[in-house]
């Protein structure tokens, strides 16, 4: 998405594995006055809060609206004959009244006909609703978009004539033949990706102090949390306890971060999330915390700057991130071609997660041999490289629905 080269010109970007200083992981399995780890629930009542509470101080920050947000949903469209007839599409608008009369975040649903309780792909869009689709009923997106993502934006503003212009990534055909629904919104509702767009976003209410101590990853990831709110209040053809987190690149960073923080995601899914996602930071191959900070100040909280040079301080690493899914069945997926989100390193944080895993006596990927492109491995961790590019694509679908068929043993 973003150009490599000219990016690679202002900060050093290696590739070369020889070229990489060794490093040291933080052990998930310690607690912070140093006593080893060896149940789950020393895990659920110390470990997990110490180190969940770590990435919300360095990585994501901290959200300040404890307890349950109070919504205003308005059902604006229902299709009972979307996609050739096979799905009920429905359009959503959450309202906030609490928090702000003008946020408003927009679920475009599709279920599937004939299943009486759907487990649900819970996943932000790049790009609008309206991208995710041809269907002509799909509202385009009037918040502000990025005029590079695509050229049938002009002046931040998505036009008719981007309707459907990121279908391939949203095989929805494909997903509701196999039983699954999706709810998709589009990431930059509550907080536009650049520097200012907490100015017109949810931060916007925030304290300067709260503001800086949040996200913008933060906000994406409460936007999912909202989704899911709604959803299993008000969607009886939806199964609450079979909801999956799905997202690609930073919203794969932000869809980790939302199932770290909300365990009513029983199942989380990263596709190519890449720095500051599933690779391990540690690891100095592809993007860095500092390119990261540097392109994309307003993702991390403030006190992410602060490991720009000194990666090995940061308290934590991507297994630790990983490890907060246990003892729920996380995918972790790769691309060939996708060197900037360093796959090994990807495939490292998941390995190295499994510790986690086995307090629950579960294992996660059980092997530590980084499998041949297309050929997925793991158990309750699950993990593949596809062949080809940063993308997320009809292959990578199928194999999150395999992996969701065997965990939530659906025949
Ligand atoms: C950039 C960024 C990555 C991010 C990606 C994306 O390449 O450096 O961290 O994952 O954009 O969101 O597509």
């Amino acid at each position: 998405m973003m150009s490599l080269n000219v990016f690679a010109q202002k900060i050093p970007v290696n590739y070369d594995e020889s070229k990489m200083p060794s490093f040291t992981l933080p052990d998930p399995l310690v607690l912070p006055n140093g006593k080893p780890i060896k149940s789950k629930d020393v895990w659920e009542k110390a470990g997990r809060p110490a180190v969940l509470k770590l990435f919300a101080e360095n990585v994501y920050g901290v959200n300040p609206f404890s307890g349950a947000v109070k919504i205003a949903s308005e059902v604006k469209t229902v299709n009972e004959n979307a996609l050739n007839g096979k799905a009920i599409s429905k359009q959503i608008t959450l309202r906030f009244p609490e928090i702000s009369p003008t946020l408003t975040l927009d679920i475009l649903l599709y279920l599937p006909k004939n299943v009486k309780q759907a487990p649900v792909f819970v996943s932000l869009n790049f790009t609008g609703n309206h991208t995710a689709t041809h269907e002509k009923d799909v509202f385009v997106t009037e918040k502000w978009v990025n005029s590079g993502f695509d050229k049938t934006f002009v002046n931040n503003r998505a036009t008719d004539a981007s309707r459907g212009i990121a279908e391939r990534r949203w095989p929805m055909e494909a997903i509701v033949a196999r039983g699954y629904a999706v709810a998709t919104a589009y990431y930059g509702d509550l907080e536009a990706d650049h520097n200012e767009g907490w100015k017109t976003g949810l931060r916007s209410v925030l304290t300067p102090e709260q503001r800086e101590k949040w996200s913008a990853i933060g906000v994406w990831a409460w936007s999912m949390s909202r989704m899911v709110d709604y959803l299993i209040k008000n969607e009886s053809l939806i199964d609450g306890q079979k909801v999956i987190a799905l997202g690609h690149s930073r919203i794969g960073k932000a869809t980790l971060w939302a199932a770290a923080e909300d365990p009513r995601f029983a199942m989380v899914i990263s596709n190519d999330s890449g720095e500051g996602g599933a690779a391990l930071s540690r690891r100095w191959i592809g993007e860095t915390v500092e390119h990261l900070n540097t392109q994309f100040p307003h993702w991390f909280c403030a006190n992410y700057k602060k490991y720009n040079k000194a990666v090995a301080e940061l308290p934590v690493d991507s297994h630790e991130l990983l490890g907060l899914m246990a003892p729920r069945p996380l995918y972790v997926a790769s691309a060939t071609e996708d060197i900037w989100a360093d796959p090994k390193g990807e495939f490292l944080g998941a390995v190295e997660a499994e510790k986690v895993y086995q307090l629950y006596k579960k294992t996660g990927l059980g092997t530590n041999t980084m499998p041949m492109p297309n050929s997925p491995v793991g158990k309750t961790i699950g993990y593949h490289i596809r062949e080809g590019k940063h993308d997320i694509l009809l292959y990578d679908w199928q194999q999150y629905m395999n992996f969701a068929d065997k965990h939530f043993e659906i025949k």
